[in-house]
């Protein structure tokens, strides 16, 4: 069997998986402004685990079955309000400094954003699902470098309709780094653009934002422009989280540094 590996950029192109065969497929989701970023911000600050939704209406009624879990999530950027619940704040927007451990250890969160969480629902018949930062890049590259997914799908949420900077800079660090295992095999023009483009802009993700609309949207916003910071930090935490059958995300598998400094999967 040859390995295969394709990123899609856009929404148009994830809402299409349903009609896919997704067999020995293994899916990551990119929202790396802020969606994927703030679900592993959680998980690292010892939330128990996320579920994503679709719709503030999924998660009101998740919320009213099981009063105990947290709402996170946006619309527009901002966090979900009483105008649009019919009564009640949410307990966080989209902002990963938020998730913080004091607010989040052992809990619940349910997470409805615009992008990102419809993504990670997009695919749900993959397995495994990943979420992918450029927090846990190393983990999450060492995994699939130990896993070797026959097939390989990197799902950009992107903004709005239409493919975001920042998600495909993320896939090509991804491609870059898987590059030696699935070159040889079917490789979709996709990943080789998205690996190309990478190298151009690495040393200045900061910078890339600046061009991204997403990144310009944050930076314009005084409470927000911190995020686009926290979310183009790299390797600062050592683990893999998944979308699990249950649908929840929770931690996979950590990584621990290894005598000689390296990090071995443990
Ligand atoms: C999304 O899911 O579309 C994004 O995470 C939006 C945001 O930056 O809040």
């Amino acid at each position: 069997m040859t390995r295969s590996i394709e990123v899609l950029f856009s929404p148009v192109e994830f809402s299409a998986l349903s009609q896919r065969n997704l067999g020995r497929t293994a899916c990551v989701v990119l929202d790396i402004l802020r969606a994927t970023t703030s679900m592993i911000t959680a998980l690292a600050n010892g939330a128990e685990a996320i579920i994503p939704v679709g719709e503030i209406a999924e998660a009101l009624a998740i919320k009213q079955q099981r009063p105990e879990v947290l709402l996170a999530g946006e619309r527009n950027g901002l966090r979900i309000r009483g105008d649009l619940t019919g009564g009640n704040d949410f307990d966080f927007g989209n902002s990963p400094r938020e998730f913080l451990p004091e607010k989040v250890r052992g809990k619940t969160i349910v997470m409805t954003t615009t992008n990102g969480t419809r993504a990670l629902r997009a695919c749900t018949r993959a397995e495994p699902v990943l979420i992918g930062s450029f927090l846990n890049l190393r983990a999450t590259v060492n995994w699939l470098r130990r896993e070797l997914p026959l097939h390989l799908i990197l799902i950009c949420s992107g903004t709005h309709n239409q493919a975001a900077l920042e998600d495909t800079l993320a896939a090509g660090a991804l491609c870059e780094r898987l590059w030696p295992y699935y070159a040889s095999g079917q490789v979709a023009d996709s990943a080789e653009i998205a690996r190309r483009i990478y190298p151009l802009l690495q040393t200045d993700l900061l910078g890339a934002m600046k061009h991204s609309r997403n990144g310009q949207r944050l930076l314009g916003h005084p409470e927000l422009r911190g995020d686009v910071y926290f979310c183009v930090q790299r390797e600062t935490v050592n683990f893999v989280a998944g979308l699990q059958k249950d649908g929840t995300v929770r931690k996979l598998a950590c990584e621990a540094p290894s005598p000689s400094g390296d990090a071995t999967t443990v």
